[in-house]
């Protein structure tokens, strides 16, 4: 048995449960993993308050979290490119991950290098391979842009703003307190827009000389749609990422009065496959880390046992950067 957190209906933190589960032996193409740190992204709470919907059995509930490091102890046939004792991470897969240890699909796990802890990975996979996917995928940047990114000060946000000063691209970055604007700067935020004080479009029209910006990269939703779409120049993309604050319905209509706008709302999931691909990703990331050009240490940790705090503190905007659990 190891220990866990489930939850049987959706709702506040404290449907959160920590309880003694079962975890077998590895099948084909799986393997067994025990966790060294689990990290705790907003998605998870999207699943905790049935936001984004979940299957929770009668007397069975569900798992929580895809995030997490930790080393293989066991491997199941099939499974040839894993052994006993490799660390990994992972950030795809079935939900589970705020668990001690767990049985889970092999296909979706990621060696880690050496050179980079667990402590730092945990705060690299989703976050990390978001960052990726939105600044290389998705709107690729070139270097010498200057795009817009709400919520700079975030687990992903902080990153983020570290990538984007490696690759020349000037961040003008939203926070809601001065507190989060100095940390956002201090990791290569160019410009910070305090949102408790501060208009966001008159300050991207006024440091971008009233031009405004090729891309919005933006993962608050409900609150900032309309000023992304204001603070975007003519045929501009919107690139919705998140509803940390609420979801989004946009009129197509808005978009062509806003200047024949490009809107796309990613999931992570079209943007990873194949394996092959996810570890492209991985390494570019890690490559990253390796050159010292991201440094990403967890901000915030509780114990496993804890998780419904640490999604206290996560929703009500008390965090900067990563938050990780220790099992
Ligand atoms: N599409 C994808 O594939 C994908 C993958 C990973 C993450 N995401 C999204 O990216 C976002 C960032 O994830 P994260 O885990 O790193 O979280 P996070 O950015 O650390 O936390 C959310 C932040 O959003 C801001 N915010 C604005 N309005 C808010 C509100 N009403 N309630 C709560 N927060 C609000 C807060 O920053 P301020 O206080 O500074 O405003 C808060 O700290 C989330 O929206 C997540 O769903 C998307």
């Amino acid at each position: 048995m190891v220990k866990a957190i489930r939850f049987y209906e959706t709702g506040g933190p404290e449907v959160l449960k920590y309880e003694d589960v079962a975890v077998g032996e590895p099948g084909p193409g799986q393997a067994r993993v025990r966790h060294s740190y689990i990290a705790l992204n907003f998605i998870d709470i999207y699943f905790r308050t049935g936001r984004y919907p979940l299957a929770l059995p009668e007397g069975a509930g569900s798992g929580l979290g895809s995030d997490a490091v930790g080393v293989v102890e066991a491997v199941g046939p099939g499974v040839d490119y894993l052994q006993p004792g490799d660390r990994v991470g992972y950030l795809i897969g079935p939900q589970g991950a705020y668990s001690q240890a767990r049985v889970m699909p092999a296909e979706v796990l990621i060696p880690l290098p050496d050179g980079i802890s667990d402590r730092t990975a945990a705060t690299l996979m989703m976050k990390g391979m978001t960052a990726q996917y939105l600044f290389r995928q998705v709107y690729p940047l070139k270097g010498g842009e200057t795009i817009l990114y709400h919520a700079a000060a975030g687990g992903v946000g902080l990153i983020a703003c570290q990538w984007a000063r490696a690759l020349g691209v000037t961040m003008i970055g939203t926070v809601s307190t001065d507190e989060k604007a100095e940390i956002a700067k201090a990791n290569g935020c160019a410009h910070t827009i305090v949102t408790s004080r501060e208009n966001i479009v008159e300050r991207v029209k006024e440091i971008t000389n009233g031009k405004g910006v090729p891309v919005v990269y933006d993962s608050v939703g409900k609150d900032t749609l309309m000023d992304s779409l204001d603070c975007l120049q003519p045929r501009g993309h919107f690139v919705s990422n998140g509803t940390s604050s609420g979801s989004v319905v946009v009129d197509s209509q808005l978009l062509a009065q806003k200047g024949s706008i490009w809107m796309t709302r990613p999931a992570m999931v079209h943007y990873i496959h194949p394996r092959a691909h996810m570890l492209d990703m991985a390494r570019e990331l890690f490559d990253h880390v390796l050159a010292g050009d991201i440094v990403s240490e967890p901000q915030q940790t509780f114990a496993l046992a804890d998780a419904a705090e640490a999604h206290r503190a996560l929703e009500s905007r008390k965090t900067t950067g990563s938050t990780v659990l220790v099992p």
